[in-house]
Formats: structure tokens, C-alpha cells, sequence
């Protein structure tokens, strides 16, 4: 059995991405002809093959490409059910509304705790294997001071950034009385779930909450130590993005509807914009322009969203595939914002990149080059992850 306390050293890789400029070539700091050491659980040496220090083991990557593992900042696996009948409905023609969120509302109250977590670690599994090595989990299907509270124990069981999208959809009790709703989130769920989470996530959007409940909600969060990211700009422009920068969040999520003036806010704010391409490929809603993101100097991220309506996938691949193809992001810039952007996503700086200090979490691909990510798609080129050092996939 493998341990974390014994060192490793990655030798003969192709190409190995660092994600630190000072080690190698260009924003992903390519190198070639390198060799990697994992030690106690974190990189102790990155430098050239011919230079690595002796290690409990080693490991020959006959030539395959070497990453940073993926930071997923954002995916909802705390549930029950499944949707698919929703989206075959979708590809007959039918629109996305949030309104089949209530579906998966009524099923994740209908299951014990056993029941989600054997869905969330099903999920977490899968995550593993396509590379995700951390993994961001929101609540959001219960929708009660009880159901949010039992799913983020669940999610805390399988991951730490635990984050409370207290507000998702008013859930169908609260039909019509969204202010009140909001109210029961701020006085009740907020104080008993914030102790469990990281984080405060609010669905700003039509049909959804408005800028002023979604304000409340993130404010009632960050009273009680949380710190806010945003579902904003998904299904049409809206306040989301302007109400993420205002309030420091963390990231502002989707992002597929933006105005000028949202992306000269986001260009001067710490918010970084996490682009969920997999959610606007299974509803066939627009794709973000990160073009026009990026040249603007806004810092993006690339999560998979994954979750039972908009995108049941939990492959960044894949997504970084769609990012490429379908955003014009170039195979670096989709790289880089499916691991480090990631870590920006969560305020991390432990994971996401393969320098001395970094923690030991890495992928590597049947393929000699990161460029296979996007040049063979759906092809399941992650061949082996390490997570803390650990070979875990
Ligand atoms: O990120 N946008 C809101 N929430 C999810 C979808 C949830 C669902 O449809 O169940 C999303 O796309
Ligand atoms: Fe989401």
C-alpha cells in the first residue's frame, strides 16, 4: 500500500506543466526532459532528469506528459435522482428554466444521509480518475435550515471547501414568497450551516433570487465567516457579476452574459470568472466569450459544474476541449484555468501548480503533451493521479 511518507520520483516525462513561469517556458512553465520528486506529501525537487536526488520509489513515465492535478472550484454532488428525461426534452427543443432544480430538491430531501454520500463519493471517485485531484462541493438541494445542514456534513466528509448555496431556487413551499425565503436563509439556515462551509453561494439570476436577495444572502454569509461566490450571468446579463466584484467574491460562476461594463469590473477585481462550458454544451445556451474575458485581463477559471440538470459530467477534459473548440481559448489558457485558475477560484496557492512547497498532486496523460487534452476529445487520456504524494487513480 502506498504511502505519503514515502518519497517518489516522476522521471523521463514528456512534457511537464508546472504552472510557474520562473521553471520553465511561457505562462504554464513547460519543461522537457525533467524529473519530479514527491515527498512527505508535497514536491520536494522539480529539475532535470539527470540531476534527480535517489527516492523510495520510482516511477518511469516512458515519455508522458506530467500536470498539475485539476482544481474543480465548482460542482454540486451533494444530491439524489437524475434528470435525464429533462434533458432529452431539452435536446427536443425544449428551454433550460431553473425550475428542474426543484425535481432534484424533492429527491435529495426524500434520501437519507447514507444515500447522498455514496452519490457523492460515486462522483468524487469519477472526478479522481478524469484528474480533479481537489474538489469544490456546494449544498443547494435541500433548501431547508435541516437538508442544507446534512448536506454539507456530507460534502465535509469527502472534501474541505464545503460551500452553502443557501439560496438556489425558492423551493416550492416558499412559492411566490421569495423574500421570506430569503429571510429563513439569513435568521435560521446561515447560523446553523456556516460552521460546516467555506463558502456562501447565491443563484443571481431570473427565476432564481434578484440582486437584493442575493445581496442579503452573501451578507448574511460573510457575518458569519463565509466568503461569497456567485452564480451569476448563466441563463441572461444580469446583476450577478457587478454584485460578485462589489462584494470581493471569491469567483462569479458561468459568466455566459456579460456586458462591457461587467468585464471592466471583473478587469480591475480580484473575482476570478469560473466558465462552466460542460453546463452551456448540455442546455445549448450561449458559451462565454472568454476571448474577450481574457484579453481583458480577467482571471479565468474552468470548472465542469457538475450536477444532475445543466451538466452531468465530471471531466475537465472534456471541458478543457470545449474551452478550446468552442471558447477559442488557446490549450494553455484552458490548462492553466482548469488547474491553476482553479486554485485562484478557492484562494489557494498549495494547489494547482507543481513547484518545491506545492502539495504532491499531479496527473499524468497517455499522451506526450498537455495539447492532447484538447486535440483527442473524449478520449480518457489520464492514465495515473497522484494526490498528497499518493498514487490514488
Ligand atoms: O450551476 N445554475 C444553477 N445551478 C446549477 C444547475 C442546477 C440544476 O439544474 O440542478 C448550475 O448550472
Ligand atoms: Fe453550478
Amino acid at each position: 500500500m502506498p504511502d505519503g511518507s514515502r518519497s517518489t520520483v516522476l522521471t523521463n516525462i514528456g512534457t511537464l506543466v508546472t504552472n510557474d513561469p520562473e521553471l520553465g517556458d511561457g505562462p504554464l512553465g513547460v519543461r522537457r526532459g525533467s524529473a519530479v520528486v514527491f515527498d512527505e506529501g508535497l514536491v520536494a525537487w522539480v529539475g532535470y532528469a539527470s540531476e534527480a536526488p535517489a527516492a523510495d520509489d520510482r516511477v518511469d513515465l516512458a515519455g508522458r506528459a506530467v500536470l498539475p492535478g485539476f482544481v474543480e472550484s465548482h460542482s454540486h454532488l451533494v444530491f439524489a435522482g437524475e434528470r435525464a428525461e429533462e434533458f432529452a426534452a431539452r435536446m427536443s427543443g425544449a428551454e433550460y428554466a431553473a425550475g428542474g432544480i426543484r425535481t432534484t430538491i424533492a429527491a435529495t430531501r426524500a434520501a437519507d444521509d447514507d444515500q447522498l454520500a455514496a452519490n457523492v463519493r460515486r462522483l468524487m471517485d469519477e472526478s479522481l480518475r478524469s484528474g480533479s485531484t481537489t474538489v469544490e462541493c456546494k449544498t443547494g438541494y435541500g433548501q431547508t435550515t435541516e437538508d442544507e445542514l446534512r448536506s454539507a456534513l456530507v460534502a465535509g466528509r469527502f472534501t474541505d471547501e464545503v460551500t452553502l448555496l443557501a439560496a438556489h431556487v425558492p423551493p416550492p413551499e416558499y412559492a411566490g414568497r421569495a423574500d421570506e425565503y430569503v429571510e429563513m436563509v439569513c435568521r435560521d439556515m446561515i447560523p446553523a450551516c456556516a460552521p460546516h462551509a467555506k463558502w456562501i453561494d447565491v443563484f443571481c439570476e431570473r427565476g432564481a433570487f434578484t440582486r437584493e436577495q442575493s445581496e442579503a444572502v452573501l451578507r448574511a454569509g460573510v457575518a458569519h465567516g463565509l466568503t461569497p461566490r456567485v452564480h451569476g450571468n448563466q441563463l441572461g446579463a444580469g446583476p450577478g457579476v457587478r454584485l460578485a466584484v462589489e462584494l470581493g467574491a471569491a469567483s462569479v460562476d458561468h459568466v455566459s452574459y456579460v456586458t462591457a461594463a461587467d468585464i471592466d469590473a471583473l478587469a480591475s477585481s480580484a473575482t476570478v470568472a469560473t466558465l462552466l462550458p460542460a453546463a452551456d454544451f448540455c442546455t445549448r445556451n450561449s458559451y462565454p466569450n472568454a476571448r474577450a474575458l481574457l484579453d481583458a485581463g480577467v482571471t479565468v477559471a474552468l470548472g465542469a459544474d457538475c450536477n444532475p440538470g445543466t451538466s452531468y459530467t465530471t471531466s475537465l477534459p472534456f471541458c478543457i476541449a470545449l474551452a478550446v473548440r468552442e471558447l477559442r481559448m488557446t490549450p494553455e489558457e484552458a490548462v492553466w484555468s482548469a488547474t491553476a485558475g482553479g486554485a485562484r477560484a478557492l484562494r489557494r496557492d498549495d494547489v494547482g501548480s507543481l513547484r518545491v512547497g506545492s502539495r504532491a498532486d499531479a496527473l499524468a496523460l497517455d499522451a506526450p503533451s498537455y495539447l492532447h487534452l484538447a486535440y483527442r476529445p473524449g478520449v480518457p487520456l489520464v492514465r495515473s493521479v497522484w494526490r498528497g504524494g499518493v498514487l490514488v487513480s
